[in-house]
This record gives C-alpha cells, structure tokens and sequence, in this order.
C-alpha cells in the first residue's frame, strides 16, 4: 500500500532520475548496520547450488541496474541472493543521448536504450574491491560488452580485457551478445563468431576459476537458439541466460504511444517470449549445463513458472522497478510457499519439473504458438 503511494509519486519523475535516488538509498541499504537490520536469510528449500556455487535462492538481480556503482551490498539487504553487475564495457562509455528509458505502467513494462552507459572496466574494478567482504552479496556476477566504436571483428579483444580486469571481483561472469541497443551487437550470437568468442572467453575465464556464462535475445528464431546453445556447450560456457530485452512490440503494447520508441522491451509483455526461451534451451540443453531465466518475472508464481520450465536461477529486472524494495523478499516468501503447496523438498528438486510432465504442452507466444 505504502509502495503503491510511494511509486505514483516517483513515477511523476524522469526513470533515470528516480534510478539515480535509488542509488542513493541503496548506498545507504548497504552500509553493513543498516545492511545486517534489513537482511532476511531465506528459507532454507530455497537453497541452490549451480555453476560450482552456492546460492542462498534462486532469486537475483539481472544485469544492468547495477552497473558497478557500489550499490551491490544495499540490493544483496533487500534480498538478491545474487547481483549482476554490469554491462561493463572496457573504456568508459556515456550510452545513447537521454532520454532513453520509457515506463509503460500501463503494461508493467519499460522501453530502454541504454547503450551500455558505465565507467568501464577499471573504475568497476575498483568500485567492486571497494566493497567490503561482510557486506557483499555471497553471489556476485559481472556482465561484459563491447564498446560501441568497438567493431564486431575485434569484440573479442574487448571481451578479454573485461574478463582480465574483473574476474577477480566475480564470481560468474556473463558475456552479454544480445543487448539490442549496441549496433551489430546481436549478430555475435551466430554461428561463427559466437563460438570463436565464446572459446576464447571460457579459456580466459577458466584459469581464473571463473564460471563463464552468455546471455541470448529473446529474439533468436528457435533454431538459432538451438545452434547458440549447442555453441554454448561445445564451447565450455558454464551456462546460458534466458533472455535480455526484445525488440518486438508484442500484442497490445504495439498500440501504446511509446511502442515506437526504439530500444529492448522488459517486463510482463516480455513473459511469454523469455518463457518460450527458456523452455526451449532447457530442452536443448538437455541437462549437460544449466539456464538461467530472465524477463518478465513480475511476481512469485513467474519465478516458480521459470523454475518448472527448467531455470536454475531466476532473475528479475522490470519487477523490482514495479514491485518496489520489498519485491526480492516477497518473491521468496511465496516462492517457498509455492514449492512445499505442490511436494517439492527445495527449489532445485523443481527444476525443469514441467518438461518432466507427460502431458504435451504448448507456449502461446505473440503471433502464433510454439509446441
Ligand atoms: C534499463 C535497463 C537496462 C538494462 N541493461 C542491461 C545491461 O546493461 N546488460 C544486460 O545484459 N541486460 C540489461 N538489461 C536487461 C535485463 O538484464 C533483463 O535481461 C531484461 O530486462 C528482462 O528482464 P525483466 O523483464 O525482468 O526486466 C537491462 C534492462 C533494463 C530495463
């Protein structure tokens, strides 16, 4: 009730504006006696142990609202048992000009083109070893990009250079070849050039002891993302991340007035398209490396939906904005709820429970369905 007043009056602001207040008070949620109040262990079913480490819950904060601005422990208190951090580019970048992040309330949804706005690699580097070790989240991930005037033949040098700088501050890293708001970006998922560069970046990572992840668009047609994962697999990627924004205007949000406003949809209309993805990489995967699921995930039974279709880790991005700083914690909460209702000991026991139902099951996607 209190957030819902409270969210009226913030979303009369500009999003970057109020994004910059959060920042602020999360510095704030994370100095280690406010951080120690605030924070609420999960129930222990929620436990979960994938890529080689353990996650006090399946549920984290995905990739870019952290960009590596020390906010890491104040998100970790409200209860990310994991945080993303990033895209970190390896020079500074200032991203496209403003304004370049919409709210379509009226969808839960947002529009962004961001472009990679961050310090870059060395200043990320340093804001991360700044972060005590009491307070930092027992998860921590970095997300890696390219520079903009970066062209695509030489990404894979800016790749490295991210993974040399920040490996040490991560746990996980995530190579990022689907941002929709990097020119050319999205072409790195075929074929070719994402195996070269997903080789050259688990060889880099792997000495580091650094799991290496990459994160696809919810765009690829099914069988490209068959080919990406397979790619992933063959490659020794640790995992894939289901999905980052899309360029689609799904449904009604094309009517919206915002829809034509360039840049990668999040949020509810996203659902269908990401749960689509994320069911089909599970079953292509088959088992040999885990995904984790991302995008549109507005409430508990999303989250608990994403685990039966077979993700390992869920991450939310567009549902903290709507859901407000309680949002992580009630996700638990009913999550727990959700998998003692139907018999499952811990979360993981719940992974990919639906592929494991004989009953046939179809995804209806926007324009059309997908058995
Ligand atoms: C404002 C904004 C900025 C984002 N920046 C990044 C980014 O830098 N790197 C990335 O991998 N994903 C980025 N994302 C995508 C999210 O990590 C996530 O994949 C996507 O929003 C879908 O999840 P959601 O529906 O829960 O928001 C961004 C999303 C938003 C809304």
């Amino acid at each position: 009730m209190l957030w819902r007043l409270l969210r009226k009056l913030l979303f009369l602001f500009d999003p970057e504006r109020v994004h910059g207040l959060a920042v602020v008070a999360l510095r704030l949620a994370g100095r280690p006696a406010v951080a120690r109040a605030l924070r609420r262990p999960p129930a222990p079913s929620l436990a979960v142990r994938c890529l080689g480490l353990d996650f006090e819950s399946p549920i984290g904060l995905a990739a870019g609202f952290d960009k590596g601005e020390g906010i890491a422990p104040g998100l970790y208190a409200l209860g990310f048992d994991h945080v993303e951090v990033g895209t970190v580019t390896p020079r500074p970048q200032a991203g496209n000009p403003r304004p370049r992040l919409f709210r379509l309330p009226e969808h839960r949804a947002l529009i962004n083109r961001m472009g990679f706005n961050n310090e870059g690699a060395i200043a990320c580097a340093a804001s991360l070893a700044a972060v005590p070790a009491a307070a930092r989240p027992r998860v921590l991930g970095v997300n890696v990009g390219k520079n903009k005037d970066t062209p695509n033949e030489r990404a894979a040098e800016d790749y490295l250079a991210c993974i040399d700088r920040l490996a040490a501050h991560a746990d996980y890293l995530v190579v990022n070849l689907s941002s929709p708001n990097t020119p050319g970006l999205r072409a790195l998922q075929e074929r070719e050039p994402l195996e070269r560069l997903l080789v050259a970046c688990v060889e880099r990572a792997r000495p580091l002891g650094k799991p290496l992840l990459v994160k696809l668009a919810p765009d690829l047609a099914p069988e490209a993302l068959d080919e990406a994962v397979d790619v992933a697999v063959a490659a020794g990627a640790a995992a894939v991340v289901a999905t980052n924004t899309t360029v689609e205007r799904p449904g009604a949000v094309a009517n919206h007035p915002r829809a034509g406003e360039a840049g990668g949809l999040s949020g509810a209309p996203l659902a269908p398209l990401a749960l689509f993805a994320l069911r089909r990489a599970y079953a292509r995967a088959a088992g040999r490396i885990p995904i984790v699921g991302v995008g549109g995930v507005m409430d508990a039974a999303d989250a608990y939906a994403r685990i039966r279709a077979g993700a390992s880790l869920v991450q939310v991005y567009t549902g903290f904005i709507y859901g407000g700083p309680g949002f992580a914690r009630r996700l638990r909460v009913e999550l727990a709820r959700l998998l003692e209702r139907d018999g499952f000991h811990s979360a993981a026991d719940a992974v990919g429970a639906d592929h494991r139902d004989s009953r046939p099951r179809a995804v209806a996607v926007p324009g059309g369905t997908r058995a």
